[in-house]
């Protein structure tokens, strides 16, 4: 029988249980550059779109890349479905899609086609039935016309929706996303946030783009590497935005 912690992770459409006990990090440790960035961070998710929000350098990214083993906690523990993922980061990882702030880190092919294709390489899927995948994941995210056109002479926002393409095929249960909209336009910006509201996939997305979060489940406000608030995207963003407001008070700064 598979193991009810397995199960979790490779059914989409169910949310993927995430742990995150004790964590904190200390970036260059036993150095002169030491620097603390996340304290303790305790937080269980069991929702499918999770947002996380914070001023530049609160620790959002450093606490994103953690969930697939990116990074690996100073102390603490995090389980994705059960899994560990530092003893167990392969298993987390193979079901586990990964958008980053900048897509020029993920595109590998010379073609827009041939990137999306690249990532169903250990698929097993037979030549046509893989070619006739493609095709629907370019015409979903609005890449057909780009199809033969060098990846990397696309514009900022064309490069982050074939990163988003070229993850999504492969089906992951959990997506986690890093500011993936920060290069969009509003017209693209709205496409991404209309693609993402239909996937079955549990989403955890840092982002600046509040906006996006109207319709997520829940999100957690960080600050200073802490975890200090964390409830509905109302509550939470206007939380935030009264943080940012002292922030601003304190230190002297007004437009
Ligand atoms: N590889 C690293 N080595 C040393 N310090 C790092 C490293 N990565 C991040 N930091 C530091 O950790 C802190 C948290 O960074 P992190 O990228 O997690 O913040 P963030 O909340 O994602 O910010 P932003 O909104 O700007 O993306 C920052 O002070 C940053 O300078
Ligand atoms: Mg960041």
């Amino acid at each position: 029988m598979t193991p009810l912690k397995e199960a979790a992770l490779e059914t989409p459409g169910q949310p993927v249980h995430i742990r995150v006990a004790h964590v904190s990090h200390v970036f260059d440790a036993d150095t002169p550059r030491a620097h603390q960035v996340l304290t303790d961070i305790n937080l269980d998710f069991a929702q499918r779109r999770i947002g996380i929000i914070g001023h530049n350098g609160s620790g959002k990214s450093t606490l994103i890349r953690m969930l697939d083993g990116l990074i690996k906690p100073s102390s603490g523990q995090i389980s994705v479905a059960g899994h560990d993922t530092v003893t167990a980061a392969k298993e987390v990882r193979r079901n586990t899609g990964f958008i980053f702030t900048d897509p020029d880190h993920q595109i590998i092919m010379p073609t827009v086609r041939e990137d999306v294709a690249f990532s169903l390489r250990r698929s097993g899927l037979a030549k046509p039935a893989l070619a006739a995948k493609v095709e629907v994941a370019l015409e979903q995210f609005q890449l057909t016309e780009l199809a033969d056109k060098p990846a990397h002479l696309l514009s900022g926002g064309q490069k982050q929706l074939l990163a988003l393409a070229a993850v999504l095929i492969t089906e992951p249960t959990l997506l986690l996303a890093d500011e993936p909209t920060t290069l969009l336009d509003i017209r693209n910006t709205r496409l991404f946030a209309s693609l993402i509201a239909d996937l079955p996939q549990t989403i955890v997305m840092a982002t600046h783009h509040l906006g996006l979060l109207t319709n997520f489940d829940r999100v957690v406000v960080f600050d200073e590497g802490q975890v200090v608030a964390d409830g509905t995207p109302a509550e939470a963003i206007s939380f935030y935005e009264r943080l940012m407001d002292n922030t601003i008070l304190t230190s002297g700064f007004r437009k």
